[in-house]
Protein backbone atom coordinates (compact mmCIF):
# COMPACT_ATOMS: atom_id res chain seq x y z
CA UNK A 1 0.00 0.00 0.00
CA UNK A 2 2.56 2.04 0.97
CA UNK A 3 5.66 0.55 -1.22
CA UNK A 4 5.08 3.67 -3.74
CA UNK A 5 6.83 5.82 -0.93
CA UNK A 6 10.20 6.24 0.00
CA UNK A 7 11.67 8.52 2.86
CA UNK A 8 14.78 10.53 2.80
CA UNK A 9 16.30 11.64 6.43
CA UNK A 10 18.66 14.32 6.02
CA UNK A 11 21.58 14.46 8.13
CA UNK A 12 24.91 15.74 6.62
CA UNK A 13 24.51 18.61 8.21
CA UNK A 14 27.71 19.78 10.07
CA UNK A 15 25.83 20.91 13.50
CA UNK A 16 28.53 23.22 14.57
CA UNK A 17 25.53 25.09 17.19
CA UNK A 18 26.53 21.65 19.26
CA UNK A 19 30.39 22.56 19.85
CA UNK A 20 30.88 18.79 19.36
CA UNK A 21 33.67 16.32 17.88
CA UNK A 22 30.90 13.77 17.85
CA UNK A 23 28.48 14.62 14.38
CA UNK A 24 25.24 16.40 15.63
CA UNK A 25 23.31 13.30 14.78
CA UNK A 26 25.15 11.01 16.64
CA UNK A 27 24.22 12.04 19.91
CA UNK A 28 22.26 10.77 22.00
CA UNK A 29 18.15 10.86 23.41
CA UNK A 30 16.85 8.64 25.90
CA UNK A 31 20.39 6.71 24.94
CA UNK A 32 19.73 6.50 20.98
CA UNK A 33 21.22 8.69 18.47
CA UNK A 34 19.60 11.12 16.81
CA UNK A 35 19.62 9.60 13.76
CA UNK A 36 18.27 6.23 14.85
CA UNK A 37 14.81 8.03 15.82
CA UNK A 38 14.22 9.57 12.88
CA UNK A 39 15.21 6.50 10.58
CA UNK A 40 12.77 4.51 12.76
CA UNK A 41 9.63 6.85 12.46
CA UNK A 42 10.83 7.32 8.56
CA UNK A 43 10.68 3.56 8.76
CA UNK A 44 7.07 3.10 10.32
CA UNK A 45 5.65 6.06 8.25
CA UNK A 46 6.29 4.18 5.10
CA UNK A 47 6.08 0.63 6.05
CA UNK A 48 7.71 -1.32 4.23
CA UNK A 49 9.00 1.44 1.51
CA UNK A 50 13.18 1.97 0.90
CA UNK A 51 14.60 4.23 3.83
CA UNK A 52 17.39 6.59 2.70
CA UNK A 53 19.92 8.59 4.69
CA UNK A 54 21.99 11.19 2.91
CA UNK A 55 24.71 11.22 4.98
CA UNK A 56 28.12 13.17 5.55
CA UNK A 57 31.66 11.68 5.23
CA UNK A 58 32.41 12.03 9.08
CA UNK A 59 29.64 10.58 10.32
CA UNK A 60 29.18 7.61 7.62
CA UNK A 61 31.18 4.74 8.90
CA UNK A 62 29.49 5.03 12.34
CA UNK A 63 25.75 5.78 10.33
CA UNK A 64 26.46 2.56 8.70
CA UNK A 65 27.10 1.10 11.55
CA UNK A 66 23.93 1.90 13.26
CA UNK A 67 21.76 1.64 11.03
CA UNK A 68 23.03 -1.80 8.63
CA UNK A 69 20.22 -3.00 7.34
CA UNK A 70 17.78 -0.86 8.00
CA UNK A 71 18.37 2.14 5.36
CA UNK A 72 20.59 3.06 2.71
CA UNK A 73 23.15 5.97 2.37
CA UNK A 74 23.61 8.75 0.00
CA UNK A 75 26.81 10.50 0.78
CA UNK A 76 26.42 14.66 0.83
CA UNK A 77 30.09 15.85 -0.15
CA UNK A 78 29.69 19.28 0.02
CA UNK A 79 27.25 20.65 2.77
CA UNK A 80 25.04 22.98 -0.20
CA UNK A 81 21.75 23.08 1.94
CA UNK A 82 18.66 21.24 2.49
CA UNK A 83 17.55 20.86 -0.84
CA UNK A 84 21.06 20.07 -2.28
CA UNK A 85 21.39 17.11 0.28
CA UNK A 86 18.04 15.54 -0.84
CA UNK A 87 19.12 15.72 -4.26
CA UNK A 88 21.76 13.39 -3.75
CA UNK A 89 18.94 10.49 -2.72
CA UNK A 90 16.79 10.58 -5.99
CA UNK A 91 19.02 7.75 -7.40
CA UNK A 92 18.66 5.50 -4.57
CA UNK A 93 15.10 6.07 -4.12
CA UNK A 94 13.86 5.96 -8.00
CA UNK A 95 10.71 4.63 -8.99
CA UNK A 96 9.15 5.74 -6.10
CA UNK A 97 6.06 7.94 -6.40
CA UNK A 98 6.01 9.90 -3.45
CA UNK A 99 8.86 11.13 -1.33
CA UNK A 100 9.19 11.77 2.93
CA UNK A 101 11.64 13.96 3.61
CA UNK A 102 12.68 14.51 6.87
CA UNK A 103 15.49 15.36 9.18
CA UNK A 104 17.60 13.74 11.83
CA UNK A 105 17.47 16.27 14.36
CA UNK A 106 13.64 16.59 14.89
CA UNK A 107 13.60 13.25 17.21
CA UNK A 108 10.39 13.35 18.20
CA UNK A 109 8.40 13.80 15.11
CA UNK A 110 6.10 10.60 15.80
CA UNK A 111 5.18 8.30 12.40
CA UNK A 112 1.49 8.93 13.06
CA UNK A 113 2.23 12.44 12.10
CA UNK A 114 4.32 11.69 9.12
CA UNK A 115 1.89 8.93 7.83
CA UNK A 116 -0.98 12.02 7.72
CA UNK A 117 1.71 13.84 5.21
CA UNK A 118 1.90 10.95 3.42
CA UNK A 119 -1.87 10.64 3.14
CA UNK A 120 -2.64 14.01 2.60
CA UNK A 121 -0.20 14.25 -0.11
CA UNK A 122 -1.81 10.85 -1.67
CA UNK A 123 -5.10 13.14 -1.71
CA UNK A 124 -3.23 15.95 -3.04
CA UNK A 125 -3.39 17.34 -6.62
CA UNK A 126 -0.30 19.51 -5.86
CA UNK A 127 2.99 18.61 -5.78
CA UNK A 128 3.82 18.81 -1.72
CA UNK A 129 2.33 18.69 1.59
CA UNK A 130 4.50 19.82 4.59
CA UNK A 131 4.19 20.05 8.10
CA UNK A 132 3.74 23.17 10.34
CA UNK A 133 2.79 24.07 13.73
CA UNK A 134 2.26 26.96 15.90
CA UNK A 135 4.83 27.78 18.40
CA UNK A 136 5.57 30.70 20.49
CA UNK A 137 9.21 30.44 20.50
CA UNK A 138 9.73 30.03 16.79
CA UNK A 139 13.82 30.29 17.57
CA UNK A 140 15.39 29.21 14.22
CA UNK A 141 12.42 28.04 12.41
CA UNK A 142 11.38 29.00 8.78
CA UNK A 143 7.91 30.56 8.91
CA UNK A 144 5.28 29.65 6.64
CA UNK A 145 3.75 33.04 4.93
CA UNK A 146 0.08 32.76 3.27
CA UNK A 147 -1.46 35.57 0.94
CA UNK A 148 -4.66 37.46 2.24
CA UNK A 149 -6.98 34.28 1.41
CA UNK A 150 -4.86 32.76 3.59
CA UNK A 151 -3.57 30.04 1.41
CA UNK A 152 0.41 28.96 1.51
CA UNK A 153 2.69 31.15 -0.03
CA UNK A 154 6.05 30.72 0.73
CA UNK A 155 8.48 29.53 3.97
CA UNK A 156 11.07 32.30 4.40
CA UNK A 157 14.43 31.28 7.05
CA UNK A 158 14.74 32.69 9.66
CA UNK A 159 17.76 34.73 8.61
CA UNK A 160 15.54 35.94 5.47
CA UNK A 161 12.62 37.55 7.61
CA UNK A 162 11.30 41.18 7.70
CA UNK A 163 10.72 42.01 11.29
CA UNK A 164 7.10 41.25 10.20
CA UNK A 165 7.40 38.02 9.30
CA UNK A 166 9.41 37.23 12.35
CA UNK A 167 6.35 37.68 14.19
CA UNK A 168 4.26 34.73 12.31
CA UNK A 169 4.07 31.56 14.62
CA UNK A 170 3.22 29.33 12.17
CA UNK A 171 6.42 27.61 11.44
CA UNK A 172 8.47 24.80 8.75
CA UNK A 173 8.66 22.15 11.40
CA UNK A 174 10.92 20.52 8.45
CA UNK A 175 9.04 17.24 7.42
CA UNK A 176 7.36 16.81 3.92
CA UNK A 177 6.35 14.57 1.23
CA UNK A 178 6.57 15.51 -2.50
CA UNK A 179 5.37 14.12 -5.85
CA UNK A 180 8.29 12.56 -6.73
CA UNK A 181 8.91 13.80 -10.24
CA UNK A 182 8.14 17.17 -9.95
CA UNK A 183 10.80 17.14 -6.76
CA UNK A 184 13.61 15.71 -8.77
CA UNK A 185 12.95 18.34 -11.94
CA UNK A 186 12.42 21.18 -9.33
CA UNK A 187 15.33 20.65 -6.84
CA UNK A 188 17.54 21.27 -9.74
CA UNK A 189 16.08 24.68 -10.99
CA UNK A 190 16.30 26.40 -7.33
CA UNK A 191 18.54 29.52 -7.09
CA UNK A 192 21.14 29.82 -4.71
CA UNK A 193 19.81 31.67 -1.58
CA UNK A 194 21.84 34.41 -0.11
CA UNK A 195 23.46 32.13 2.55
CA UNK A 196 25.34 30.22 -0.47
CA UNK A 197 22.75 27.30 -0.21
CA UNK A 198 20.36 24.98 -1.75
CA UNK A 199 17.11 25.67 0.66
CA UNK A 200 14.23 22.69 0.44
CA UNK A 201 11.90 25.23 1.16
CA UNK A 202 12.06 27.28 -1.69
CA UNK A 203 10.37 24.76 -3.07
CA UNK A 204 6.88 26.20 -2.09
CA UNK A 205 7.53 29.70 -3.47
CA UNK A 206 7.96 27.54 -6.42
CA UNK A 207 5.26 25.29 -6.60
CA UNK A 208 3.14 28.41 -5.61
CA UNK A 209 4.46 30.68 -8.04
CA UNK A 210 3.69 27.68 -10.92
CA UNK A 211 -0.19 28.23 -9.65
CA UNK A 212 0.05 24.47 -8.15
CA UNK A 213 -1.23 24.07 -4.43
CA UNK A 214 0.66 23.30 -1.55
CA UNK A 215 -1.07 20.84 1.09
CA UNK A 216 -0.25 22.04 4.98
CA UNK A 217 -0.78 19.32 8.16
CA UNK A 218 -0.19 20.86 11.42
CA UNK A 219 0.41 19.49 14.46
CA UNK A 220 -0.32 20.34 18.34
CA UNK A 221 2.38 18.08 19.97
CA UNK A 222 4.45 21.08 20.57
CA UNK A 223 7.06 18.07 21.59
CA UNK A 224 7.23 17.17 18.23
CA UNK A 225 8.61 20.04 17.21
CA UNK A 226 11.70 20.11 19.00
CA UNK A 227 14.24 20.58 16.92
CA UNK A 228 18.15 19.99 18.53
CA UNK A 229 20.76 22.57 16.81
CA UNK A 230 21.81 23.03 20.28
CA UNK A 231 22.85 21.00 23.36
CA UNK A 232 19.93 22.92 25.16
CA UNK A 233 17.35 21.74 22.58
CA UNK A 234 18.72 17.90 23.69
CA UNK A 235 18.23 18.56 27.06
CA UNK A 236 14.21 19.85 26.24
CA UNK A 237 14.01 16.95 23.76
CA UNK A 238 14.93 15.03 26.85
CA UNK A 239 12.09 15.93 29.21
CA UNK A 240 9.46 15.81 26.64
CA UNK A 241 10.64 12.66 25.83
CA UNK A 242 10.44 11.49 29.37
CA UNK A 243 7.13 13.07 29.46
CA UNK A 244 5.82 11.44 26.52
CA UNK A 245 7.39 8.03 27.95
CA UNK A 246 5.87 8.45 31.04
CA UNK A 247 2.26 9.55 30.07
CA UNK A 248 1.94 6.20 27.55
CA UNK A 249 3.44 4.19 31.07
CA UNK A 250 0.58 5.61 33.31
CA UNK A 251 -1.81 5.30 30.54
CA UNK A 252 -1.22 1.66 30.38
CA UNK A 253 -2.24 0.59 34.36
CA UNK A 254 1.81 2.11 35.84
CA UNK A 255 1.58 3.90 38.75
CA UNK A 256 4.53 6.39 38.69
CA UNK A 257 4.96 8.41 42.01
CA UNK A 258 6.90 11.04 40.67
CA UNK A 259 7.11 11.27 36.79
CA UNK A 260 9.74 14.09 36.90
CA UNK A 261 12.49 11.78 38.34
CA UNK A 262 11.52 8.59 37.06
CA UNK A 263 13.80 7.53 33.73
CA UNK A 264 12.23 4.85 31.99
CA UNK A 265 14.02 4.10 28.58
CA UNK A 266 12.65 3.58 25.38
CA UNK A 267 13.39 0.11 25.02
CA UNK A 268 11.82 -0.88 28.90
CA UNK A 269 8.56 -2.63 28.69
CA UNK A 270 6.37 -2.54 32.16
CA UNK A 271 3.39 -4.87 33.33
CA UNK A 272 0.23 -3.21 34.88
CA UNK A 273 0.04 -2.63 38.54
CA UNK A 274 3.79 -1.61 38.83
CA UNK A 275 4.70 1.15 40.72
CA UNK A 276 7.80 3.02 40.14
CA UNK A 277 9.06 4.98 42.66
CA UNK A 278 10.84 8.57 42.58
CA UNK A 279 14.07 8.46 41.32
CA UNK A 280 14.18 5.21 39.60
CA UNK A 281 16.14 4.95 36.00
CA UNK A 282 15.23 1.86 33.97
CA UNK A 283 17.53 1.43 30.86
CA UNK A 284 18.20 -0.60 27.88
CA UNK A 285 16.82 -3.56 27.20
CA UNK A 286 14.37 -4.24 30.43
CA UNK A 287 11.82 -6.00 31.49
CA UNK A 288 9.60 -6.04 33.89
CA UNK A 289 6.32 -7.92 35.14
CA UNK A 290 2.94 -7.16 36.76
CA UNK A 291 2.40 -5.80 40.54
CA UNK A 292 6.48 -5.23 41.43
CA UNK A 293 7.37 -2.38 43.18
CA UNK A 294 10.47 -0.37 41.69
CA UNK A 295 12.68 2.74 44.07
CA UNK A 296 12.92 4.66 45.16
CA UNK A 297 16.53 5.44 44.12
CA UNK A 298 17.07 2.19 41.87
CA UNK A 299 18.77 1.43 38.53
CA UNK A 300 17.55 -1.52 36.28
CA UNK A 301 19.75 -1.88 33.17
CA UNK A 302 19.32 -4.64 30.35
CA UNK A 303 17.14 -6.87 33.33
CA UNK A 304 14.36 -9.21 33.37
CA UNK A 305 12.13 -9.08 36.08
CA UNK A 306 9.34 -11.47 36.86
CA UNK A 307 5.85 -10.49 38.72
CA UNK A 308 5.22 -8.95 42.28
CA UNK A 309 9.13 -8.52 42.95
CA UNK A 310 10.15 -5.35 45.09
CA UNK A 311 13.34 -3.86 44.79
CA UNK A 312 14.47 -0.64 47.01
CA UNK A 313 17.44 1.86 46.33
CA UNK A 314 19.47 -0.78 44.85
CA UNK A 315 21.00 -1.78 41.61
CA UNK A 316 20.56 -4.20 38.70
CA UNK A 317 22.78 -4.68 35.70
CA UNK A 318 21.79 -7.68 33.22
CA UNK A 319 20.24 -9.46 35.93
CA UNK A 320 16.99 -12.03 36.05
CA UNK A 321 14.70 -11.94 38.79
CA UNK A 322 12.22 -14.57 38.62
CA UNK A 323 8.53 -13.56 40.57
CA UNK A 324 8.26 -11.97 44.02
CA UNK A 325 11.84 -11.40 44.77
CA UNK A 326 12.86 -9.34 47.42
CA UNK A 327 15.76 -7.35 46.77
CA UNK A 328 17.22 -4.02 48.74
CA UNK A 329 18.30 -1.62 50.26
CA UNK A 330 21.81 -0.76 49.05
CA UNK A 331 21.75 -4.19 46.56
CA UNK A 332 23.89 -4.43 43.75
CA UNK A 333 23.25 -7.62 40.72
CA UNK A 334 25.62 -7.81 38.04
CA UNK A 335 25.70 -9.43 34.69
CA UNK A 336 24.49 -13.14 35.13
CA UNK A 337 23.24 -13.07 38.42
CA UNK A 338 19.79 -14.60 38.60
CA UNK A 339 17.24 -14.93 41.53
CA UNK A 340 15.14 -17.95 41.23
CA UNK A 341 11.29 -17.32 42.62
CA UNK A 342 11.05 -15.39 46.06
CA UNK A 343 14.44 -14.88 46.78
CA UNK A 344 15.07 -12.52 49.84
CA UNK A 345 18.18 -10.48 49.00
CA UNK A 346 19.31 -7.69 51.64
CA UNK A 347 21.49 -4.84 52.71
CA UNK A 348 25.07 -4.69 51.15
CA UNK A 349 25.04 -7.67 48.94
CA UNK A 350 26.76 -8.45 45.74
CA UNK A 351 25.61 -11.39 42.86
CA UNK A 352 27.29 -11.66 40.01
CA UNK A 353 26.84 -14.52 36.99
CA UNK A 354 25.27 -16.93 39.78
CA UNK A 355 21.67 -18.71 40.13
CA UNK A 356 20.43 -18.57 43.87
CA UNK A 357 17.60 -20.85 43.99
CA UNK A 358 13.71 -20.59 44.86
CA UNK A 359 12.98 -18.93 48.86
CA UNK A 360 17.02 -18.25 49.12
CA UNK A 361 17.82 -16.16 51.79
CA UNK A 362 20.78 -13.35 51.76
CA UNK A 363 20.19 -10.84 54.18
CA UNK A 364 23.28 -9.15 54.81
CA UNK A 365 26.79 -8.05 53.44
CA UNK A 366 27.82 -10.91 51.20
CA UNK A 367 29.72 -11.39 47.63
CA UNK A 368 28.70 -14.36 45.50
CA UNK A 369 30.31 -14.84 42.33
CA UNK A 370 30.41 -17.35 39.88
CA UNK A 371 28.00 -19.47 42.08
CA UNK A 372 25.40 -22.24 41.96
CA UNK A 373 23.02 -22.08 45.11
CA UNK A 374 20.31 -24.16 45.33
CA UNK A 375 16.62 -23.24 46.87
CA UNK A 376 16.13 -22.15 50.76
CA UNK A 377 19.78 -21.87 51.56
CA UNK A 378 20.32 -18.85 54.42
CA UNK A 379 23.71 -17.61 53.18
CA UNK A 380 24.59 -16.02 56.69
CA UNK A 381 26.06 -12.03 57.11
CA UNK A 382 29.81 -10.98 55.26
CA UNK A 383 29.48 -14.98 53.54
CA UNK A 384 31.93 -14.53 51.14
CA UNK A 385 33.06 -16.70 47.55
CA UNK A 386 36.42 -16.53 47.23
CA UNK A 387 36.19 -17.09 43.76
CA UNK A 388 39.18 -15.30 42.14
CA UNK A 389 42.42 -16.67 42.49
CA UNK A 390 44.52 -13.56 40.85
CA UNK A 391 44.65 -15.88 37.35
CA UNK A 392 41.04 -17.12 37.01
CA UNK A 393 37.91 -17.41 38.45
CA UNK A 394 36.52 -20.56 40.47
CA UNK A 395 32.83 -21.82 40.92
CA UNK A 396 31.36 -22.24 44.01
CA UNK A 397 28.19 -24.39 44.62
CA UNK A 398 25.96 -24.64 47.45
CA UNK A 399 23.03 -27.49 47.54
CA UNK A 400 19.66 -27.24 48.49
CA UNK A 401 19.08 -26.08 52.17
CA UNK A 402 22.42 -25.93 53.60
CA UNK A 403 23.38 -23.32 56.25
CA UNK A 404 26.37 -20.51 55.56
CA UNK A 405 27.20 -18.96 59.05
CA UNK A 406 28.23 -15.48 59.14
CA UNK A 407 31.30 -14.68 57.79
CA UNK A 408 32.55 -18.19 55.60
CA UNK A 409 35.12 -17.80 53.21
CA UNK A 410 34.21 -20.19 50.56
CA UNK A 411 37.51 -20.57 48.92
CA UNK A 412 36.28 -21.79 45.22
CA UNK A 413 36.17 -24.58 43.58
CA UNK A 414 34.33 -25.67 46.27
CA UNK A 415 31.04 -27.26 46.58
CA UNK A 416 28.54 -27.53 49.84
CA UNK A 417 26.05 -30.60 50.20
CA UNK A 418 22.67 -30.72 50.87
CA UNK A 419 21.51 -29.29 54.41
CA UNK A 420 25.41 -29.18 55.26
CA UNK A 421 26.15 -26.38 57.45
CA UNK A 422 29.02 -23.97 58.09
CA UNK A 423 30.08 -22.17 61.62
CA UNK A 424 30.97 -18.61 61.68
CA UNK A 425 33.99 -17.57 60.43
CA UNK A 426 34.81 -21.20 58.63
CA UNK A 427 37.01 -20.65 56.24
CA UNK A 428 35.96 -23.51 53.75
CA UNK A 429 38.48 -25.03 51.62
CA UNK A 430 37.30 -28.35 50.70
CA UNK A 431 34.39 -29.32 49.59
CA UNK A 432 31.88 -30.47 52.39
CA UNK A 433 29.67 -33.27 52.63
CA UNK A 434 25.88 -33.15 52.81
CA UNK A 435 24.30 -32.87 56.17
CA UNK A 436 28.04 -32.49 58.02
CA UNK A 437 29.04 -29.21 60.02
CA UNK A 438 32.28 -27.85 59.36
CA UNK A 439 34.00 -25.06 61.08
CA UNK A 440 37.12 -23.44 61.54
CA UNK A 441 40.13 -21.73 59.54
CA UNK A 442 40.88 -24.30 57.23
CA UNK A 443 37.64 -25.76 58.16
CA UNK A 444 37.11 -29.12 59.66
CA UNK A 445 34.19 -31.14 59.92
CA UNK A 446 32.62 -31.70 63.75
CA UNK A 447 30.05 -34.29 63.36
CA UNK A 448 27.19 -35.41 60.62
CA UNK A 449 23.94 -33.07 61.23
CA UNK A 450 20.92 -35.26 62.96
CA UNK A 451 20.52 -37.72 60.46
CA UNK A 452 16.37 -37.37 59.85
CA UNK A 453 14.05 -40.34 60.40
CA UNK A 454 14.70 -43.18 58.07
CA UNK A 455 17.57 -41.99 56.55
C1 LIG B 1 15.47 23.81 8.45
C2 LIG B 1 14.50 24.52 7.49
C3 LIG B 1 13.58 25.41 8.29
C4 LIG B 1 12.84 24.61 9.34
C5 LIG B 1 13.81 23.84 10.20
C6 LIG B 1 13.05 22.90 11.08
C7 LIG B 1 15.69 24.76 5.38
C8 LIG B 1 16.40 25.69 4.48
N1 LIG B 1 15.25 25.27 6.53
O1 LIG B 1 16.27 24.80 9.08
O2 LIG B 1 12.64 26.06 7.45
O3 LIG B 1 12.04 25.46 10.14
O4 LIG B 1 14.71 23.06 9.39
O5 LIG B 1 13.89 22.14 11.87
O6 LIG B 1 15.50 23.61 5.03
N2 LIG B 1 21.30 19.04 6.20
C9 LIG B 1 22.01 18.28 5.29
N3 LIG B 1 22.83 18.89 4.41
C10 LIG B 1 22.97 20.24 4.36
C11 LIG B 1 22.24 21.01 5.29
C12 LIG B 1 21.40 20.39 6.19
O7 LIG B 1 21.90 17.05 5.29
O8 LIG B 1 23.73 20.71 3.52
C13 LIG B 1 20.41 18.35 7.16
C14 LIG B 1 20.83 18.53 8.60
O9 LIG B 1 21.63 17.46 9.05
C15 LIG B 1 19.48 18.54 9.33
C16 LIG B 1 18.49 19.05 8.30
O10 LIG B 1 19.12 18.90 7.04
O11 LIG B 1 19.11 17.25 9.72
C17 LIG B 1 18.11 20.49 8.54
O12 LIG B 1 19.27 21.29 8.50
P1 LIG B 1 19.50 22.47 9.54
O13 LIG B 1 20.78 23.14 9.19
O14 LIG B 1 19.33 22.01 10.92
O15 LIG B 1 18.30 23.44 9.11
P2 LIG B 1 17.55 24.49 10.01
O16 LIG B 1 18.36 25.71 10.10
O17 LIG B 1 17.11 23.86 11.28
CA1 LIG C 1 17.59 22.03 12.42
Amino acid sequence: MTQDVAAVVLAAGLGTRMKSETPKVLHELGGRPLLQWAVDAAQQAVAGGRVVVVIGEEARQAAEQLLHGQASFALQAERLGTAHATLQARQPVSGADRILVTSADMPLLRPETLRALIDTQRRNTGPMTLLTAHSETPRGFGRLVRNEAGDVAAIVEEAHTTPEQRLIREVNVGAYCFRADWLWTSLVELPLSPKGEYYLTDLVERAVGGGLGVSVVTTDDADEVIGINTRDHLAEAETALRGRINRGWMLAGVTLQDPATTYIGPQVSLGADTVVLANTHLEGKTTVGRRCRLGPGTIIRDSQLGDGCAVELSVLEGATLDDDVEMGPFAHLRPGAHLMRGVHMGNFGEVKDSTLGPGTKMGHFAYVGNAEIGADVNIGAGTITCNYDGEKKNPTTIEDGAFIGSDTMLVAPVRVGKRARTGAGAVVTRDVPEDSVVVGMPARAIRRRKVRDGE
